[in-house]
């Protein structure tokens, strides 16, 4: 399962970080390649001989190479795992992380590298419990990281608790399950839209809505996490505080409108009538299409191209009607295709989320509704009802949008191997 796959194994400065060497040979054992980083504290607690001699590959501790002033880069090693485990992690090491703070080999390692990261927390229960290490830990999540919680029992410091890093062969099966759910979406190509849409009244003015996209990045994050290739057709929301788009952004600068990290390529639009062109035009490539955008469904009959004076009367605006892009790619699609679409309701929206389902041609409609607490616009969570091609309604528990964007993708695995096997 792990054969042929490539990680970086960073240790830190941890009792623990004698379970690391096993961690290694097991990796090994399994055909996969390890290259390992060690913390300057982690030296302490276990030779780098040891581990060079276990992963096969020189163990990496500076920056340089102190005698002929090479250069380890990071850069190169974060783009070249498959996964970035940090194992043991103490919670020093996951406080730099959560703050962006690099002053190791193992940290800028961390903040340059695209591929998923696993951290295996290991320390001491109150260290564990402090509420400074538990905020960390949701920073380093928020960001897209996984935690393998650790394991209760003894600890180094002679008491009992939480904080033991989990087992070697524990790590191993979650690394198995981990990379083999990722496969799910592997060779497929995903369209998304998110976020709203700005329809201009005059250069100052647009007509807008409350989206925050959040939801379409969520699902962009997971797709990607199982190996798709992912268009994200993103409308104009600067406050999405997602790490990944925070990327996107540094990397191609806020002006470009077309950027690719990892295999999300991001093409920012305006309006609603440039996310159908970019969508329209890619649609055929397509196996799968989620559209998750708030598109205005009107917009100004004739923008001003100089601002609207102030009128004491007031005035009004003529709207005429956006094109509908889900309709209109729903016309288009073919029997391997599948379209998914969101319904948006203030009240149950049973009814109409069914009727949207059959109008649109969406293989399956997510409905969220207004009425639920925590589900909508903005917020980090939602509270979904699924109606896929039976047309029954299936209602989930409110969830963080990036359990819902799973919940998502179970639900589009499943209906595209029902008739047809779409997916692996
Ligand atoms: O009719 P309503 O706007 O509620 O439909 C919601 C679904 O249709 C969503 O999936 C939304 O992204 C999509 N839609 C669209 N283009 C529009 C309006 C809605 O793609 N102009």
């Amino acid at each position: 399962m792990l054969h042929g796959k490539k990680f970086i194994l960073g240790i830190t400065g941890s009792i623990a970080a004698y379970k690391a060497a096993y961690l290694t040979r097991l990796l090994k054992k399994q055909g996969a390649e390890v290259k390992i980083i060690l913390t300057p504290y982690g030296k302490e607690f276990i030779t780098p001989v040891t581990l060079a001699t276990l992963s096969d590959n020189t163990v990496l501790t500076d920056f340089f190479k102190h005698d002929d002033g090479a250069w380890n880069s990071h850069v190169e090693l974060g783009l070249w795992a498959d996964a970035m485990i940090i194992a043991p992690a103490t919670a020093n090491t996951i406080a730099k992380m959560a703050n962006g703070v690099c002053d190791n080999l193992l940290l800028t390692t961390y903040l340059s590298a695209r591929c998923p990261v696993i951290v295996a927390p290991a320390m001491d229960l109150d260290m564990f419990q402090h509420p400074a290490t538990q905020a960390n830990l949701k920073t380093l999540e928020s960001y897209g990281n996984h935690i393998i919680e650790p394991a209760t029992g003894e600890l180094a410091s002679g008491l009992e608790g939480k904080g033991r890093m989990e087992e070697p062969e524990k790590i191993v099966t979650w690394l198995e399950g981990f990379l083999k759910k990722k496969q799910r979406f592997t060779g497929k190509k995903v369209l998304i839209t998110a976020g709203p849409t700005f329809e201009k009244i005059d250069p100052v003015r647009f007509i807008g809505n409350y989206s925050s996209g959040k939801m379409g990045l969520a699902l962009a994050e997971a797709l990607v996490e199982e190996g798709a290739d992912v268009s994200l057709i993103l409308g104009p929301n600067l406050e999405v505080g997602n790490p990944r788009l925070h990327r996107v952004r540094r990397e191609s600068g806020i002006g470009n409108r077309q950027a690719e990290i990892g295999r999300i390529s991001l093409i920012h639009v305006v309006s609603g009538e440039e996310m159908y062109k970019e969508a329209h035009e890619i649609y055929p490539d397509m196996d799968v299409s989620i559209m998750a955008a708030a598109v205005a469904d009107f917009k100004p009959l004739d923008p001003k191209e100089s601002k609207i004076k102030g009128k004491e009367k007031g005035f009004s605006i003529d709207l005429v009607p956006n094109p509908d892009i889900a309709k209109e790619l729903g016309k288009l699609k073919r029997a391997d295709q599948l379209n998914i679409g969101f319904a948006l309701e203030t009240d149950e929206g049973l009814e109409s989320a069914l009727a949207k389902k059959h109008r649109k041609n969406f293989d399956l409609i997510v409905l969220n509704s207004l009425q639920d607490q925590g589900a909508g616009f903005g917020g980090d969570t939602n509270q979904i009802t699924l109606i896929a091609k039976d047309n029954k309604p299936r209602k989930f528990e409110l969830k963080s949008k990036k359990d819902v964007a799973k919940d998502i993708l179970d639900e589009i695995v499943r209906i595209g191997n029902q008739d047809q096997k779409l997916f692996p």
